[in-house]
């Protein structure tokens, strides 16, 4: 797990340095990078660090109550673990990375950001936002927002719409049970979409549409019972594992030319429900097909580096 996780850096984060976790938010399971060069603040929360009235002193600029303004990063606004019901409704105009995780809102009202209008990080992880009471302008209202970040909230739906700038889309672990099709379209250059942890059942042939710069996708723990279709070809991670896959159709993995990291464990693969040519991908580095119902290998292209098979049904001893 770990060296994983040093691999993703790696791969995403080109040479800006990787944040580690400071508190008891995972943020999806994936680090989250930081460019110091354009201002991004390397703490994701200041709890527990430096005693928040010392803030307070020491910063003649304006800070809501509800939230600690370090001198440091003026445009970071810390408000977050402190059972908030409601966004503040007086960050200052200077605000561009919002940290509101560890609450308890639920909504996000029309107005809810008129003053910081800069937003480009918006961090909801452990709320309780609920699809229908995020207004459906609030969103788009934050033309700078690259980072959006709802892990751990009561979402059904996928919130939107959502502003063309985004890069990164995280909404695991929330109860989404569909996307709605060209829900992301106009999202050209995101990059990672998390929603691990839903419910999502079947993948509709345009509901990925338009994400043409995406390179992770997550779609683990979720319950779906057929490969999902039509997927962007610029994917180079996509983890499906966790769901009730029994096979893979023919072709599903044509024209992943960038595709490195295919993890499918935990599913139900049986080798008559694995077309002949499916792992002849040469791109790929990493299979994982570890916890199916596979009774012999399946061929893989030669150029590849890790294939995971432990706890399926394989016999013999020729491998
Ligand atoms: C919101 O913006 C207006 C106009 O720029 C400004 O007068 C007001 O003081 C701002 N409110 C806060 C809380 O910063
Ligand atoms: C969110 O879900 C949790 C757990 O399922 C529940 O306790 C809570 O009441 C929900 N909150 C809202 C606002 O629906
Ligand atoms: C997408 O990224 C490119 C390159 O960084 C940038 O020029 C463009 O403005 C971005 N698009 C949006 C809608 O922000
Ligand atoms: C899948 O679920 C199993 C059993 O609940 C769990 O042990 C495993 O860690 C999960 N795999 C992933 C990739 O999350």
């Amino acid at each position: 797990m770990e060296q994983r996780i040093v691999l993703l850096c790696l791969a995403l984060a080109g040479a800006g340095p990787c944040l580690g976790s400071f508190s008891d938010y995972d943020y999806g399971g994936m680090p989250v990078m930081i460019n110091r060069l354009v201002g991004e603040p390397s703490v994701l929360s200041l709890r527990g660090r430096v005693d928040a009235n010392w803030y307070r002193v020491m910063n003649s600029e304006s800070c809501p109550l509800e939230c600690d303004c370090p001198t440091q990063w003026p445009s970071a606004m810390y408000c977050d673990s402190r059972g908030l019901t409601y966004v503040p409704t007086t960050l200052p105009p200077r605000t561009q990375y919002l940290f509101l995780q560890g609450n308890r809102i639920s909504s996000l009202p029309p107005e809810g950001f008129k003053n910081s209008t800069l937003t480009r990080w918006l961090i909801l992880d452990h709320n309780e936002m609920v699809s229908n009471q995020i207004s459906g302008a609030v969103l788009k209202g934050l033309p700078h927002l690259q980072n959006l970040f709802i892990n751990y909230n009561n979402l059904t739906d996928i919130p939107g719409p959502l502003p063309d700038g985004l890069k990164q889309l995280r909404l695991a672990h929330n109860k989404i049970g569909k996307i709605s099709p060209n829900a992301f379209e106009n999202l050209k250059n995101l990059t990672l979409l998390l929603l691990h942890g839903n419910q999502l059942k079947t993948i509709g042939e345009a509901d990925f549409k338009g994400l043409q710069s995406i390179i992770l996708l997550d779609l683990s723990h979720n319950k779906l019972i057929e490969f999902p279709k039509n997927l962007p070809p610029s994917i180079q991670q996509l983890y499906v594992s966790n769901n009730s896959l029994a096979s893979l159709p023919q072709d599903c993995l044509m024209g992943f030319d960038r595709l490195q990291y295919l993890r499918i464990s935990h599913n139900k693969l049986v080798n008559q429900g694995l077309p002949a040519d499916v792992f002849n991908v040469p791109s790929i580095v990493e299979l994982d097909l570890s916890y199916n119902q596979l009774s012999s290998i399946p061929p893989v292209h030669q150029a590849l580096q890790y294939l995971y098979l432990e706890a399926n049904h394989i016999q013999g001893t020729d491998a």
